[in-house]
């Protein structure tokens, strides 16, 4: 006998088109009920083209043919919002003082790490003006979707990423936008786009402590924050400001990461501090969170970020940013 558990288990396997996810991953099956010669399936609606509402028409019925061939299926979709069935289980946002240090890159590397452990994770760039991650993850194409909704771009690992790059005509077009409209893309970004199950997003936040980030720390329910500063950061100032800034909004500081940190020589098997002593400790010291990671200056992943294959990067520095987010993430995954 058919129950609905095994027809929802059979489903769950249908694939979405324009993602590497399926129904069960992007939340989209709403309901199921057996009859004797039929059943009855509503899946939502949401970011689905006519096209793609077909494929899915198609799959389910012969999911249920192949279940038992007596079956009709009949298959209902219905309108929500992507915010209504998203289910997000962790925000983090990665936070800068200033532009330059790096932000992006640990937003992209924190995500990596993440993925690599078979979970389910969303970037969310919200660095409107200065969008890197798209070129860091070579996507180029554009995100798809339907009057409903808006679907992520998946990168080569399987990470979900939005970014306000992947609807520019040209990458290099200037976003020349003022608060309030970059707000507005921050909240659609959030509420619009169907990110279905996701157990980590990480948020690229706007650098610096003015208005953009600020926006983005209310309009986001964020759970968790990464500091991102080089030893170059004259005045450490700037990194407390940035920290002061997370505690005002009642957001936890997970833990600091300081990138561009030392420069390996091979010939001379020696770290150089080229940019000056490490302020590694002081940092984690005034957000009285852990040094999560010293990434070093690397030939080798500027290259990468550069040619689009970020996700190929590994190095020892990557191995400690590993067990340093290991230890500091929220872990309810
Ligand atoms: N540790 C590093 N080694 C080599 N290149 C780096 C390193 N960190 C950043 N970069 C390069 O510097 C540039 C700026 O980094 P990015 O992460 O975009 O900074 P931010 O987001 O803070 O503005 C990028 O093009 C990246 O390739
Ligand atoms: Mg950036």
């Amino acid at each position: 006998m058919l129950t609905e558990k095994t027809v929802t288990d059979a489903l769950a396997d249908v694939l979405v088109p324009g993602v590497t996810r399926n129904l069960a991953d992007m939340n989209l099956l709403q309901g199921i009920t057996l009859t004797n010669n039929q059943a009855k399936i509503t899946v939502a609606s949401t970011a689905l083209d006519e096209s793609a509402q077909n494929w899915i028409r198609e799959k389910c019925a012969s999911v249920i043919k192949g279940l038992n061939g007596d079956l009709q299926t009949e298959v209902t979709f219905v309108e929500k919002r992507p915010v209504e069935i998203n289910r997000v289980k962790n925000v983090i946002a990665v936070m800068s003082g200033k532009g330059g240090v790096g932000k992006s890159l640990v937003t992209a590397l924190t995500a990596m790490l993440l993925r690599s452990r078979g979970l389910n994770v969303g970037i969310l760039d919200a660095d409107i003006t200065g969008p890197s991650i798209p070129r860091m993850f070579g996507l180029t194409s554009r995100p798809r979707g339907s009057e409903s909704g808006i679907l992520p771009v998946t990168s080569a690992s399987g990470i979900q990423i939005i970014s306000i790059n992947l609807f520019l005509p040209e990458e290099e077009d200037a976003v020349i936008w003022r608060g309030p409209l970059i707000g507005r893309a921050i909240t659609q970004f959030w509420e619009d786009v169907l990110w279905g199950n996701l157990d980590y997003m990480v948020v690229d936040l706007p650098p610096g402590t003015a208005d953009a980030p600020l926006t983005a720390l209310q309009v986001l329910p964020v759970n968790g924050i990464i500091v991102v500063f080089t030893p170059q950061d004259l005045t450490t100032m700037i990194v407390k400001k940035a920290i002061m800034m997370a505690s005002q909004m009642n957001k936890k500081v997970l833990g600091v990461v300081e990138n561009m940190s030392y420069l390996y020589l091979p010939e001379l098997k020696k770290n150089v501090e080229i940019f000056g002593k490490s302020r590694g400790e002081e940092m984690a010291k005034a957000a009285g969170a852990p040094l999560l990671a010293r990434i070093p200056v690397d030939p080798r992943l500027a290259a990468l970020c550069d040619e689009g294959h970020i996700e190929r990067y590994s190095s020892d520095a990557m191995d400690s940013l590993r067990e340093g987010l290991l230890k500091a993430i929220p872990s309810n995954a």
